[in-house]
């Protein structure tokens, strides 16, 4: 199971590598507005100090939405560096020009998936990741999980290579179902990350050896 953080804060970035479980790096452009960071040149210079700072994949996601301006940022963004992945949206031009990136060997992260079709059609168009939004479908009272768990079957039904990135995960408890399921990749913020390690009983049980360590040396 791979992990990504999904976040355009460096700092977070950094903290997240520093534990040496980090494979990968997701942004949108959400995320990229609430860093602050506007502006053509300066959205380019932060995808690559991102690019920099991590060895793996960076998804960095179109603004366009008609399909020859989607091709040609996705171009300009996989020429920024050789770790960017272009993220674009599963729409009808969404789905072509992923199928004309793929042909130009650029890697695309398929994103906004909220149905098993949506993820059927971006593994045809030979999307390398597909990311379907569990926190966001929960929010609406449905299950995101079970979103994963069909995509899972189709995938494994026909052996598609593409890879299922859980995104708009919220808790420990999505990245903890998402494992047992089978996604590929699950993309979370640093707190939830974080969190898979926390357990009062090994908080209790460390005091305990040091409280007994401290005792026996006096
Ligand atoms: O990066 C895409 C996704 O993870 C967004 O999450 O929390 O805005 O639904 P959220």
């Amino acid at each position: 199971m791979k992990f990504f953080i999904d976040t355009a804060n460096l700092s977070e970035i950094r903290e997240a590598d520093a534990l040496g479980v980090l494979d990968g790096v997701t942004t949108n452009p959400s995320l990229m507005a609430k860093e602050g960071i506007t502006g053509d040149a300066r959205v380019m210079e932060h995808y690559k100090a991102i690019c920099e700072m991590i060895d793996g994949p960076v998804s960095a996601e179109v603004i366009a939405t008609d399909y020859e301006g989607m091709v040609s940022e996705g171009r300009k963004l996989a020429g920024l560096h050789p770790q960017i992945v272009v993220k674009v949206p599963a729409t009808e031009n969404g789905i072509k020009a992923i199928k004309q990136l793929a042909k130009e060997g650029i890697k695309t992260n398929c994103t906004l998936i909220f149905s098993s079709g949506q993820a059927i059609m971006a593994a045809k168009a030979g999307a390398t990741y597909v990311s379907p939004f569990i926190g966001r479908i929960d929010d609406m009272n449905y299950d995101g999980i079970s979103l994963i768990d069909q995509m899972v079957g189709i995938y494994s039904n026909y052996g598609f290579q593409t890879q299922i990135l859980a995104a708009s995960i919220r808790n420990v408890k999505h990245i903890l179902e998402c494992a047992e399921i089978g996604a590929d990749v699950v993309t979370s913020p640093l707190k939830p990350l974080k969190g898979l390690l926390n357990h009062p009983l090994t908080t209790i049980g460390l005091e305990k050896f040091l409280a007994d360590h401290k005792k026996a040396q006096g």
